[in-house]
Formats: structure tokens, sequence, C-alpha cells
């Protein structure tokens, strides 16, 4: 199979080089299926302005982010859309907060949002997945260890992976509705972690919890935040219904998702009331309804919380209401939202 693997922009880009190993791209048509990597891999990965084949892009294991857990990152996904073209959901928004993150960070980012932008588009281009999830990182490459990073001595290297991701909770959580349990670990507090960016470092609070969660047979946890308030669960949103209200959490230790976003316009246009403030344990015990977002697990009904059901122990109407509505945005079959999709 025959694959131009220079992007256009790779000659421009080159000279931002990276030190992770890049071996010969010539055998990117090899199957990116096996095993060590879990899901089934795109062909191909954005790294530095070039493509290069899924298999033969690796880390130093002397790349400061390893080890001390500063990289940025993104989860988006590429839908398929009515006319059967590719559609990446609400790209420039998750690229922006890339961005956001690197600034925070101090992370020397070498390339704009319309680059970065370019990059997604390519990789699912030449992934050959069709409809796939895209984890774009950037992180500081091989050099010196300690925390101390020095921008002359620790390159900074961006790529963009695509793979094929089912439903992240489970087909059965997203028909049935998901069984959490309040964890043991508290969300970050907004001053010990930059709880707007969307680090790696900020992800082994999630980790902990999510293993708490799975581990006691549940599908996710919910994290409170420093004061005992609902915050999110350890890679969604949290949205609550009450007597035909929608209540979510105040976005001041949780992440500023891009699904919440689309979620809160959803609900305008249905007409429904959104009310953003802290929610306790026992409101959500006691919700008629209650949904999880994320780009990951898209929108995912709780059917039951610690062991309480949520309302009926089953999806609600309005969750239901707001999920179809959900995929008809962001498979292009709203025509108010079709600028939220980058066609590759
Ligand atoms: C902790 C956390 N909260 C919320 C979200 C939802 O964000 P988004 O809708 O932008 O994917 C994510 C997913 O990235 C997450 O990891």
């Amino acid at each position: 199979m025959e694959m131009n693997l220079e992007s256009s922009a790779s000659q421009e880009f080159s000279k931002r080089g990276n030190t992770s190993q890049m071996k010969s791209s010539a055998s990117a048509s090899s199957s990116t299926e096996r095993k060590p990597y879990g899901n089934k891999l795109g062909k191909v990965m954005w790294v530095n302005g070039k493509l290069v084949a899924s298999e033969e892009v690796t880390v130093h294991i002397t790349a400061h982010s390893l080890h001390y857990g500063l990289a940025a990152f993104e989860g988006i996904r590429a839908y398929e859309l009515k006319d059967k073209s590719i559609g990446i959901f609400r790209c420039q928004d998750h690229m922006q907060r890339f961005i956001n993150s690197c600034h925070t960070g101090m992370l020397p980012l070498q390339f704009s949002l319309d680059e970065l932008v370019d990059a997604c588009k390519q990789a699912v281009k030449n992934a050959g997945l069709g409809a796939c999830y895209l984890r774009p990182i950037g992180f500081l490459d091989a050099g010196p260890l300690g925390v101390y990073f020095d921008t002359e001595k620790h390159p900074f290297t961006v790529a963009v992976m695509t793979m094929d991701w089912g439903k992240y909770l489970g087909a059965d959580a997203m028909a049935k509705g998901s069984r959490l349990k309040i964890s043991s670990f508290t969300r970050h507090h907004p001053n010990i972690s930059m709880t707007k960016a969307k680090y790696t470092g900020n992800y082994v609070n999630s980790v902990m919890a999510k293993l708490e969660a799975r581990k006691m047979g549940f599908d996710e946890a919910i994290l409170l935040d420093t004061e005992g308030y609902l915050a999110e669960g350890s890679g969604e949103n949290l949205f609550v219904v009450k007597n035909n209200k929608i209540f979510t959490p105040t976005l001041s230790s949780v992440l500023e998702g891009v699904t919440r976003d689309t979620v809160c316009h959803i609900i305008e246009d249905m007409g429904l009331s959104l009310v953003e403030r802290r929610i306790t344990r026992d409101e959500l015990y006691n919700a008629d309804e209650a949904f999880l977002c994320g780009t990951a697990a898209e929108i995912t009904p709780i059917a039951e919380v610690d062991m309480r059901k949520i309302g009926p122990g089953k999806p609600g109407k309005l969750t239901g209401e707001i999920q179809k509505r959900f995929f008809d945005i962001v498979t292009g079959n709203n025509p108010k939202y079709t600028s939220w999709i980058t066609k590759v």
C-alpha cells in the first residue's frame, strides 16, 4: 500500500526536532492491531509536523514528562457524518484548551491553533480508521533528570495519536445506566493542581478514584471537592435533573469540559432551566435523573450511586433526549452546530 507519510507542513516543522525515536516510516502499512497497544491504533501518528508509522513512535526513558507528570493532552472524537465523511467534533475548542494547558504549564508549544487543528486532520485522514478517538499530547522530551526543566535542554514534542474507541464506560452502561461510587479520593484543590489544565499529572487522582471504584464493582467514581460538594467523574462532568430543572457543579475545581458546554447548549435549545451551583451528594442520591458527559463517555446515564437507585434506576427521559440531541450534533445532523465540525 502506498502512502504519503510526509505532510505538506513537514519541511516547515522539521526544524523543530524532537528526540523521541522515529524510525523509517516505510512500513506504515503494517498492522497496528497488535496486543500491546490495547486498542487498534491509526496507521500513523502526527509527530512534530511529520506523519510517522504508529508502531515506530517511541519515547526515550529520560523524557522529563514521564518522570514528573507535566504533559498537556486532549481527548477528541471524530464521527462519521451523514454523508459518510469524517468530522472532528469541536477540534478548535479542544486544541485551544491544549494551548491554554501549555501556557499554564509554561510548556514551550511551537505550533499555532491552525497548525494543531491541521495536525488533527492529517492524523485522522491517514489513520485508516474512519470514526476514531484522537489523543493529542505535548510533552517534555529526553533531557537531564531533575524537576526543573530547561527548554534549551528538554525539547517539547507534540504528537497526535488516533485509535478506535467504543463506549468508554461500556455499551451496557450507555444503554441501561452506569453504577457509580462516591470516591474516597478528593478532587484537586484549585491551588494545588491547575484544575483547568488537562495535564497527565492531574490524572493520578483520577486513576486512584477509578481503580477504587472498579475494584469495588462500580463503573465509575464521582469525586467530591475539598469542601465535600460534588465535583466530577474521573474523566467526565456531571449533570443532575430534579423537577425538570438541570443542575451541574460550578467550574471551580472541575475540568471545563467541551461536552459539558455542548450539553449546556442543548439544555438551552430544549428550553429547560440550567443551574450551576454547589450540589451535595444526597441531592444526587435523590435526583430524578443524572448523567455523566465527556468526550470519551459521551452522554452516559447514571442508574445508581452508592447502591441507591437514581429515580427509577434506569436512564431518564430528559437524559435520553439530551443524548439523542448530542449524537445528532456530533454526526452533523443539527444544522445549528455544523460549524463545530472540522471535516477531514
Ligand atoms: C476530569 C475530567 N472531567 C471532565 C472531562 C470532560 O471533558 P471533555 O468534555 O472536554 O472531554 C474530562 C475529559 O477529558 C475529564 O478528564
